[in-house]
């Protein structure tokens, strides 16, 4: 499937036709084609995921999922078996996943306990300025569904946000942003837990 030079005419020529119709076209059709080949079993057909154990990648900037992908594929990004799933993809299969898995929609996380959402919300807006943490949403939006390759938070699974936030604090998961080491390295678990539950409620 990989490295078919019709083919990936044929998908660039979608890429344009894509502002018009949102499905369909040959290269969504081929990011269906690989999500359904593999990523499902974890992440779900349309990226909703399978269990709290996996990201959701439904409605997730396409920029950042390829910057994800080819960080696991080069071995920048390492975690969850997921450079052997990135080694099998092409630049083109990369930019389909990616562009497909963008396109899909799912519903945000029930709310959990009101005022541990409410201390997210705070947290997530006005950061710990004392501490030296900006707002989140300097970064990553008001309504937290970042822009190009600054990932959309909302709706996020929220154990995930947890251990991610977590080995933003190691060494290992320093791929692409310095500042999310530094920030995530002044946060307690009790606020990374308000926070994951905040976002994780957002449409
Ligand atoms: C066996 C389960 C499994 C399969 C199959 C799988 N993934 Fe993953 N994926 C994971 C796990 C676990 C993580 C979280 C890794 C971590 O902890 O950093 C992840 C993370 C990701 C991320 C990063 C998400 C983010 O928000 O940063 C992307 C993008 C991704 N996977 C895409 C894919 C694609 C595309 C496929 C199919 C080609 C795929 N995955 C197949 C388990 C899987
Ligand atoms: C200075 C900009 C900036 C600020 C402020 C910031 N982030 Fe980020 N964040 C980023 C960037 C850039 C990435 C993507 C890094 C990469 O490419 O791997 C990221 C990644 C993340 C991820 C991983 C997303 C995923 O899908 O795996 C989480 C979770 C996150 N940020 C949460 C937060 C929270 C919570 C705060 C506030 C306490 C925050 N960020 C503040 C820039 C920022």
């Amino acid at each position: 499937m990989n490295h078919v030079p019709w083919l990936s005419a044929v998908a660039l020529g979608g890429t344009l036709l894509t502002a018009v119709a949102a499905s369909d076209t040959p290269q969504l059709e081929r990011g269906r084609a690989i999500a359904a080949s593999s990523c499902f079993l974890c992440h779900g057909l349309q990226g909703e995921t399978a269990s709290p154990l996996y990201p959701r990648l439904a409605g997730q900037n396409a920029r950042y999922l390829e910057k994800q992908l080819r960080d696991f594929r080069e071995g920048r990004r390492t975690g969850g078996g997921m450079e052997a799933q990135a080694a099998k993809l092409s630049d083109t299969d990369i930019e389909a996943v990616a562009a497909y898995f963008s396109r899909q929609r799912s519903e945000p996380f029930a709310p959990s306990d009101p005022k541990l959402v409410e201390w997210g919300r705070i947290l997530f807006e006005t950061g710990k300025l004392a501490a030296g943490v900006p707002g989140c949403a300097s970064c990553h939006g008001t309504d937290a569904r970042g822009a190009e390759a600054l990932p959309r938070l909302a709706g996020q699974q929220p154990q995930y946000v947890i251990e991610q936030l977590k080995n933003f604090r190691r060494p290992w998961r320093r791929s692409g942003s310095e500042a999310m080491h530094d920030i995530a390295g002044k946060l307690s678990d009790a606020e990374i837990t308000a926070l994951a539950e905040y976002l994780g409620q957002l449409p």
